[in-house]
């Protein structure tokens, strides 16, 4: 069966960049003991090889939104379905995401989390399509800066398909 698939960044040039995402934050975080929050689903394939490079102490949440629409699309309208039990306040946050694209989810993501007061709280997704930005919002670790194709696999899916692949694909029409 042939797959409408052609890979866009292998496996191992994924994993050479999260460890350098994990040295930064890693740096950048020492002391501080963060909250890394993931965004349900597409987060969970990063989120777990993220955590497993970062050298120091980090604690794990994750959030878990719907948007309504067609596969493709983001129609803004977000709801979360699942939040975060345990305070915040006072803690550094870091949201951890795995796409952004016209920045709506993570906007909510963001208003929501800073509700609950943290001392910091800063966006780390794996990649990001800037051109199609719809507000202005810069993640602050990004780890790749791709065009405006719609990619699945590495955690990322269409209609709920394709999160299992280890490499990001472009999914042709
Ligand atoms: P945004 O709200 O438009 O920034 O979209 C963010 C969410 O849309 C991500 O968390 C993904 O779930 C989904 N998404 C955006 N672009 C893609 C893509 O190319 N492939 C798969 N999912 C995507
Ligand atoms: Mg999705």
């Amino acid at each position: 069966m042939s797959r409408p698939l052609k890979v866009v960044l292998r496996r191992e040039e994924i994993d050479r960049r999260i460890a350098e995402l994990a040295a930064a934050i890693s740096r950048d975080y020492d002391g501080c003991e963060p909250v890394l929050i993931g965004v349900l689903k597409g987060c969970f394939v990063f989120m777990s090889d993220l955590v497993r490079k970062l050298d120091i102490p980090v604690e794990v949440e994750f959030i878990r939104l719907s948007s309504y629409g067609p596969a493709r699309t983001t129609s803004g309208r977000v709801k979360l379905t699942h939040g975060i039990g345990t305070p915040l306040r006072g803690r550094h946050v870091l949201v951890v995401e795995d796409i952004v694209d016209t920045g709506l989810t993570i906007r909510f993501v963001l208003d929501y989390l800073r509700r609950k007061r943290p001392a910091s709280i800063k966006a780390c997704t794996l990649f990001d399509k800037p051109s199609r930005r719809l507000v202005e919002i810069r993640p602050d670790y990004v780890g790749f800066t791709i065009p405006d194709k719609f990619v699945v696999g590495y955690g990322l899916d269409c209609d709920e398909k394709w999160r299992h692949l280890p490499d990001l694909c472009e999914l042709e029409e």
